[in-house]
């Protein structure tokens, strides 16, 4: 039916008509999110990474010690992530196995699909000497357990042992934080757990560990890096690569100043790239070349980054990547027009997306397939293709309650009559709902097939909180 991703030869049933104003989308997937930096949302947006870090983040995150405190804030967390439409995510609690195990309980009893990570966070640092694991030992043998936690959890409902894979809904991923905040032991630890692992499940149809970590946010954090880790000559990717950290299974969150050698690393792991471009904003940390990256042939998806970002719904990632990637096209109109022939120069460029602004179903793609890719899950989620887990958003813009109000009515007024009037109709409304739509748009959330959240979820008695 109507094919709305169309660049880069992506080309999958992405967007089903309903009726006039409503239509299906594949569930929003949100590729780098902190559970636990959720009460922290729109606080520091005056700091840089590390002094936000350490001012903010860290001293909020220890307050997870406490287990009653750690089970309400994850049960917001989850609700509302769901009713956002964010059909799969992937957490980094805090360092507490605790509030660890509790989170992932949560997710797995609210039925959303996710990945859930323990901080390992086991480097002393005198700038932040409070919010640090008391040895690599302790933070190897928390994560172990943790990963055995995880994977005894029982799917609440017989919905989540459907499909034709045998991939759990909730798994475990290991999670350094970032190089700043790990031993080199406690990396080369979590490299050899990850290898032990796939030699574990070779030949079988296993769900593979995954590795979620920070790389290149800020120019301050690079620095650090590098002078931390004098044998990677420079190269951020390079530290993880050399501890083995650096798989096709890792999802690295920002890479905003990644050099030319970085890329190389990643192209080479066939790591992917979560792109949190509120986050970027929020922290002054800059605006990740994704464009670039996707001509480079990396998997990139979107996060919200929360706390660093400071809005829980992925409509509003889509919306900041759009405005990160205009921002790069209007200062590549620039340095163009300094030149001679800037125009042509700028229309005639043999790449599809580096310093270009994101079309809509780019868009829509970086936040559902490509987030697939980036978790390695496009076998089993992301589109509405068939042989795929049913992850899927209801969305209405009809309802005068909801954000798009009077233009819910408009929608409904203007009938089209042939198929490609149809067709432009569910485009422009698209645009409109990542635009200017919110969770009242949402009427239905379903994760592997079963209604999980949206409007009608709340509205109904049995449901109703
Ligand atoms: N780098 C290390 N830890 C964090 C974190 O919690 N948030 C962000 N944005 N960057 C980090
Ligand atoms: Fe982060």
């Amino acid at each position: 039916m109507e094919e709305v991703i169309r660049s880069k030869g992506y080309s999958t049933n992405q967007v089903k008509f309903l009726e006039e104003g409503e239509f299906i989308i594949p569930g929003f997937i949100d590729t780098h999110t902190h559970a636990v930096q959720y009460p922290n949302l729109g606080k520091g947006g005056q700091f840089e990474l590390l002094d936000w870090l350490k001012y903010v983040v860290f001293p909020k995150e220890k307050q997870f010690k406490d287990h009653n405190f750690a089970r309400d804030v994850f049960h917001d967390v989850i609700r509302r992530s769901l009713d956002f439409g964010t059909t799969t995510s992937c957490y980094y609690s805090s360092l507490h196995l605790g509030a660890s195990r509790i989170l992932a309980d949560i997710v797995n009893q609210l039925g959303q699909r996710a990945f859930v990570g323990k901080c390992n966070m086991d480097r002393k640092d005198p700038e932040n000497p409070h919010y640090v694991e008391a040895s690599t030992e302790e933070s190897i043998d928390d994560t172990l357990r943790l990963i055995s936690h995880i994977r005894s959890l029982v799917p609440i409902s017989k919905h989540a042992s459907l499909g034709t894979f045998p991939e759990p809904l909730v798994q475990p991923i290991l999670t350094p934080r970032f190089a700043l905040s790990c031993t080199e032991e406690c990396l080369f630890k979590l490299g050899h757990i990850a290898d032990a692992h796939d030699r574990a499940r070779r030949g079988r149809e296993e769900p593979r560990l995954r590795i979620q970590t920070h790389i290149a946010e800020n120019p301050r954090e690079y620095r650090e890096v590098v002078e931390k880790y004098p044998n990677a000559k420079g190269s951020y990717a390079k530290v993880y690569e050399m501890h083995g950290v650096l798989r096709e299974t890792t999802i690295l969150g920002h890479g905003i100043h990644l050099t030319d050698e970085d890329i190389h690393w990643i192209k080479k792991s066939n790591a992917g790239i979560s792109h949190c471009p509120t986050s970027n904003f929020y922290l002054t940390s800059g605006i990740a070349p994704v464009g670039r990256y996707l001509d480079e042939g990396l998997k990139v998806g979107l996060g919200t980054d929360v706390g660093g970002g400071y809005a829980a719904s992925m409509l509003n990632v889509i919306q900041n990547a759009s405005i990160a990637s205009k921002m790069l096209e209007a200062e590549q109109r620039e340095r163009d027009s300094r030149g001679n022939n800037s125009d042509e120069c700028f229309e005639h460029t043999e790449k599809h997306f580096t310093n270009r602004k994101f079309r809509t179903e780019t868009l829509l793609y970086l936040a559902t397939l490509g987030g697939a890719e980036v978790c390695n899950l496009a076998k089993r989620t992301g589109s509405l293709s068939e042989g795929k887990s049913f992850d899927a958003l209801v969305v209405s813009i009809l309802d005068e309650t909801g954000a798009l109000g009077v233009w819910g009515k408009e929608a409904k007024s203007q009938c089209p009559s042939s198929e490609v009037q149809r067709i432009e109709k569910l485009e422009e409304n698209l645009e409109r709902f990542l635009f200017c739509g919110d969770d009242r748009n949402i009427r239905r959330v379903y994760v592997q097939g079963r209604l999980v959240g949206g409007k009608a979820f709340r509205d109904s008695p049995v449901n109703g909180y």
